[in-house]
């Protein structure tokens, strides 16, 4: 497999495992230590697997983004498995990371099949015994680790052994537990039982592949496109937002005449901005009244948690500042760090302006939609104090 080897890659899906863990301030870590935890398992029964095995982990709860709630707090809940929402997250997940190039089917079949059991027990489809996809086993194993570690913290491996043993039981072929019982004893729990030891594992193996500059390769670009409408899917009014914005980027910065590199650098950035909104809780979102100011705190995390993300993949840290930036105003009032005018990246403050056009010509249930005439209006009202009027004066590109 060519991709997924690369650094770059990795560090972008491990960016999106990430955030997808966080719950208002606190990152659950399910997807790391699934991912890591399935993968030592995969080098001992599925080697030729075991990086396909990784992204699975690392990608299986992906279908559950639309849900109110984490998964780890509701697949634990009795009856769990006859809600249709519940039911269909490993079916809405494989949909979605089948299109990642590089990934593809293998990666999409083993979410596909996490949660079916051994006996016939499992959902969605009830598939018994060979029928399952090998990986997706492995997935679920250390999916009932992750719980039952998180529902009996600090507690030692032959005590969380014993809270997994009746979930477990029949869901697995029978020389599975007997596999993770030995890693376990050996050395993998104390590797994956704190958040700490985990991060330090997850940044071992990161390490160990090979460093990139700044690259964004076709992969790379559909991925991020795919991540787009990732990101856009959480919040029920802003379907195509993402992409859109980006489009309205790449306009403007054509005519300010930026190169074609220059230009297709700041679309990945547009495609990206609200990367951290993926953090925000649904409610918060999609609430219809005026924001409390813990909400208001938690909404504003989102351009930092965006940076911290695109920082932490190295094809595409250049770009942090362009794309978490888009809150700031040119007049130093906007947010998080009230940077102003020449303070803020151009591509930021080019970023700022499409978002607003983009808000202010869809569908918002807080505003009234606005012709694009009505929006360039109201940017050109804007310049000077919230936009930059290098970037207004180019404004009309919008429409055309
Ligand atoms: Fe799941
Ligand atoms: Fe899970
Ligand atoms: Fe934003």
């Amino acid at each position: 497999m060519g991709c997924p080897a690369d650094r770059s890659f990795c560090e972008l899906v491990v960016a999106l495992s990430t955030i997808l863990d966080v719950e208002e301030e606190t990152k659950l870590y399910h997807a790391w230590r699934v991912a890591l935890v399935a993968r030592e398992l995969a080098q001992k029964v599925l080697p030729e697997q075991s990086t396909q095995v990784f992204y699975a982990g690392l990608l299986h709860d992906l279908g559950g983004i639309g849900l109110d709630d984490h998964l780890v707090h509701l697949v634990t809940r009795a009856g769990a498995e006859l809600n249709p929402e519940i039911r269909e997250h490993p079916r809405k997940g494989a949909a979605m990371v089948a299109a990642i190039p590089g990934l593809g089917e293998e990666v999409a079949a083993m979410i596909r099949d996490h949660h079916e059991h051994w006996d016939g027990s499992g959902f969605p489809r009830g598939l018994k015994g060979g029928a399952i996809v090998p990986g997706a086993l492995l997935l679920g194993l250390a999916d009932h680790f992750d719980l039952a570690l998180r529902t009996n913290p600090g507690s030692d491996w032959p005590a969380v052994k014993k809270a997994m043993e009746r979930k477990v039981q029949g869901a697995f072929p029978p020389e599975l537990p007997a596999v993770l019982d030995s890693l376990m004893q050996e050395f993998l729990f104390a590797e994956v039982a704190t958040n700490a030891a985990l991060e330090l594992k997850m940044f071992r193996l990161i390490l160990n592949l090979p460093p990139v500059k700044f690259n964004v390769n076709e992969p790379m670009k559909i991925t991020i496109n795919l991540f787009a409408r990732i990101i856009d899917t959480k919040h029920t009014y802003t379907a195509g937002h993402s992409q859109r914005v980006a489009g309205y980027v790449v306009k403007l910065a054509r005519c300010l005449g930026f190169s074609e590199e220059e230009t297709g650098r700041l679309e990945i950035a547009g495609l990206l901005h609200d990367f951290g909104k993926i953090a925000v809780p649904r409610a918060i979102l999609d609430k219809p009244g005026p924001l409390d100011t813990r909400e208001i705190k938690i909404v504003r995390q989102h351009p930092v948690r965006t940076i911290d993300l695109l920082t932490s993949v190295s094809g595409l840290k250049d770009l942090a500042r362009d794309a978490g930036l888009h809150h700031e105003r040119y007049d130093g009032k906007g947010y998080p760090y009230g940077l102003q005018g020449g303070e803020i990246p151009l591509g930021a403050r080019i970023i700022a302006l499409a978002d607003a056009f983009d808000a202010m010509t869809s569908l918002r249930p807080y505003q009234p939609t606005r012709t694009p005439e009505e929006a360039l209006a109201i940017l050109n009202r804007g310049s000077g104090s919230q936009f930059d009027p290098q970037v207004v004066a180019v404004a009309p590109c919008l429409l055309t």
